[in-house]
């Protein structure tokens, strides 16, 4: 076996390169998104979770491995312990060139300035609706007030791009797709609509009955806005179209209508340790097993990453009619 070092890449047997890693570090959250989790929820117990020393340590070895990216998510990853101390350590690797955050944005308001100053360059906040009532209702928990004033202070902050995130869904939001893009045109940021997948078993809709796909919602937008088709990539699925006249895009994500895994980058590590190779498929491997087996021996680790390109699948396969196959919610992987 080669001997693994800072310029090797990591290339998957359909010849995609992965250099783009997902962290969730922590399953817990603050909301109970309606497309994302059931009412009840069992979360890990702590002693089963990657400590962040850990999730330093892997994240190091991906970056000695060439990935340029790392996203840190959840759950809820601001809602964890500590999370600024490894926002700094993470910040802090030379080689890679961006360290982006997904959130929902209820803590942003006290912890964008410290994000700004431990290196975070971007911040995708999920906004599904601006109407305080139907905001609880999907987030069953949040409060709309609450994440107005975190994107208010990410704004001011100044972080280089902020994108929004809308999970639409047929009778729930699809109304609002014009009002939230209005809201990101006068906020000068970006907005992403993503089709629901079907992870995780959830009781609030069944998903067959709310999809809503993205040309649906590029048709509503069209009667309000002249849409430009652009070839700007963020690094993940989003496709982006300009919004003429002004400085924002919307993206589409669209799992269903338009699959996007022959472009795939990127893999996922999970609050429990598992390297997951693809959201919709559960290949994975136990890395927490390997480190804490091996402290502190990076090339091992850095052996087992290389080797589990091997089983990263070809594509998902989301079925909406079906229960879904793929047991883990969303906030297991924090998407
Ligand atoms: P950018 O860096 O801004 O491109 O972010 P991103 O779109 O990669 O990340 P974000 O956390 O904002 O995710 C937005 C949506 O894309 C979520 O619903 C994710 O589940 C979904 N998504 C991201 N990567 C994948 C993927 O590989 N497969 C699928 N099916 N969905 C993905
Ligand atoms: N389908 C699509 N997107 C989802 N998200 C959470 N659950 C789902 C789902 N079932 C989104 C959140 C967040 C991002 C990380 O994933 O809205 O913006
Ligand atoms: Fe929490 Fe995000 Fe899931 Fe909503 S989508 S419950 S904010 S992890």
């Amino acid at each position: 076996m080669s001997s693994p070092s800072q310029t090797t890449q990591l290339i998957d047997r359909f010849g995609r390169t992965v250099d783009y890693l997902r962290v969730s570090i922590t399953d817990r959250c603050d909301f109970r998104c309606v497309y994302c989790m059931s009412e009840e929820m069992t979360f890990l117990p702590r002693a089963q979770i990657l400590t962040l020393e850990e999730i330093h340590f892997i994240s190091q070895a991906f970056a000695e491995l060439g990935v340029k990216k790392i996203r840190i998510t959840g759950g809820e990853p601001l809602v964890r312990k500590g999370v600024l101390e490894l926002f700094q350590k993470i910040g802090k690797i030379d080689s890679l060139d961006e360290l982006v955050l997904t959130t929902n944005g209820s803590k942003l308001q006290e912890l964008a300035e410290s994000l700004k100053q431990a290196g975070v360059k971007r911040i995708n906040i999920s906004l599904d609706t601006l109407d305080a009532v139907k905001f609880k209702q999907i987030t069953r928990t949040g409060d709309l007030n609450k994440v107005l004033k975190g994107i208010r202070q990410a704004k001011k902050v100044g972080f280089e791009r902020i994108k929004l995130n809308a999970v639409i869904l047929k009778n729930r939001n699809h109304l609002e797709v014009v009002d939230l893009v209005k809201f990101a045109i006068d906020n000068a940021i970006d907005i992403s609509f993503i089709e629901e997948m079907p992870l995780g078993v959830i009781d609030s809709h069944k998903r067959e009955e709310v999809y809503y796909s993205s040309d649906l919602i590029k048709s509503d937008l069209e009667k309000q806005f002249e849409l430009k088709s652009t070839l700007d990539k963020t690094g993940g699925p989003s496709v982006y179209w300009n919004v003429t006249g002004t400085e924002t895009r919307v993206g589409f994500i669209s799992p269903h209508s338009a699959n996007f895994c022959s472009t795939c980058n990127r893999v996922r590590l999970t609050a429990e340790g598992r390297l997951l190779l693809c959201l919709g498929n559960e290949h994975s491997v136990d890395l927490k097993r390997v480190i804490r087996a091996n402290p502190g021996d990076m090339e091992k680790l850095k052996r087992v990453i290389i080797e589990s390109m091997k089983i990263k699948p070809e594509k998902h396969e989301f079925n909406l009619n079906e229960q879904p196959i793929i047991l883990r919610h969303m906030s297991a992987t924090g998407g």
